[in-house]
């Protein structure tokens, strides 16, 4: 199929921009086009369809419901690595697991992607708290993206996306497993036990009733415009526990958005 003879025009981009903003959030801007008609090449191909006009009434129709869903797993950016914005790692480990008196400890890590920031949080829970598993501990990990749950159950990365481990913690909570011609590295039981996974859209209904100690909502935010961030920042306050914590994106912070939050330190904040 020649990507080249198949055009994206305007009225399929504003097409593709609405579907996805009302099933997601994200707001793709003008001057994504070119972007869009890559992601999109890979389902037209995939499922053999000629035309851009063919895929969309394809999945604007009751028979192209989970197509829909495919189609807004390729709209998400899923970049992530493990302990990404290391500083947020420290203030968890330095400052709020020393203030944890308790033994019910929840954490949310919204908007997962391949599963590295979960991960992450447990790691450093295993690190710093040698009583973690009498503790009546839970990180719910939740993702939009169908396609990146699955790598986070999985649990097993390729090498360029074990960035971030040191050496130390490769060999103490990973092992080493062979995919074909490709090593890759498994995240051992008892850190994968930590974690629930689930499927969540942001912007739809909450099953949980929280209260979280901590939320992880970090690099999603800035695809969302702002009413959108508006309700989310208004929704993590009303499930966040009093005195918990809400780490964003160090590109995002709240300043757009009107909320009670204490500031505590760059895209840290306190209920
Ligand atoms: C760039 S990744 C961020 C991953 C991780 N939080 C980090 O900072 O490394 C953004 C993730 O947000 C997810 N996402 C986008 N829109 C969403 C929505 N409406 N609800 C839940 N997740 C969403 C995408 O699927 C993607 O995995």
């Amino acid at each position: 199929m020649n990507s080249l003879a198949i055009d994206l025009n305007d009225q399929h981009f504003k097409r593709v921009c609405n579907l996805v903003y009302q099933l997601s959030g994200i707001h793709l801007k003008n001057g994504k086009e070119a972007l869009v008609k890559t992601r999109l090449m890979k389902r037209l191909r995939k499922l053999n369809i000629g035309s851009f006009d063919d895929y969309i009434n394809f999945i604007e129709s009751e028979a192209g419901h989970t197509e829909l869903g495919m189609m807004i797993d390729v709209m998400t950016t899923n970049k992530t690595s493990f302990f990404r914005e290391l500083a947020h790692f420290d203030f968890l480990s330095k400052t709020i697991l020393p203030e944890m008196k308790k033994n019910k400890i929840r954490l949310w890590s919204a908007a997962c992607s391949s599963g590295q920031e979960p991960y992450s949080i447990a790691i450093l829970l295993r690190e710093q708290m040698p009583d973690v598993d009498s503790l009546d501990i839970r990180i719910l990990a939740t993702d939009i993206s169908r396609r990146m749950l699955e790598e986070a159950s999985a649990g097993q990365y390729v090498d360029d996306k074990m960035e971030g481990i040191s050496r130390e913690l490769l060999h103490k909570y990973f092992s080493k497993t062979k995919n074909g011609p490709d090593i890759e590295y498994k995240i051992s039981e008892k850190v994968r036990k930590m974690i629930s996974l689930a499927s969540l859209n942001l912007l739809g209904n909450w099953p949980m009733k929280g209260p979280f100690d901590v939320i992880f909502c970090r690099n999603v935010m800035i695809y969302f415009d702002r009413p959108t961030q508006q309700k989310l920042v208004d929704r993590f306050w009303n499930i966040l526990e009093p005195g918990g914590y809400l780490f964003v994106g160090h590109s995002e912070g709240l300043s757009a958005v009107k909320h009670k939050f204490k500031y505590v330190q760059a895209a840290i904040y306190r209920k």
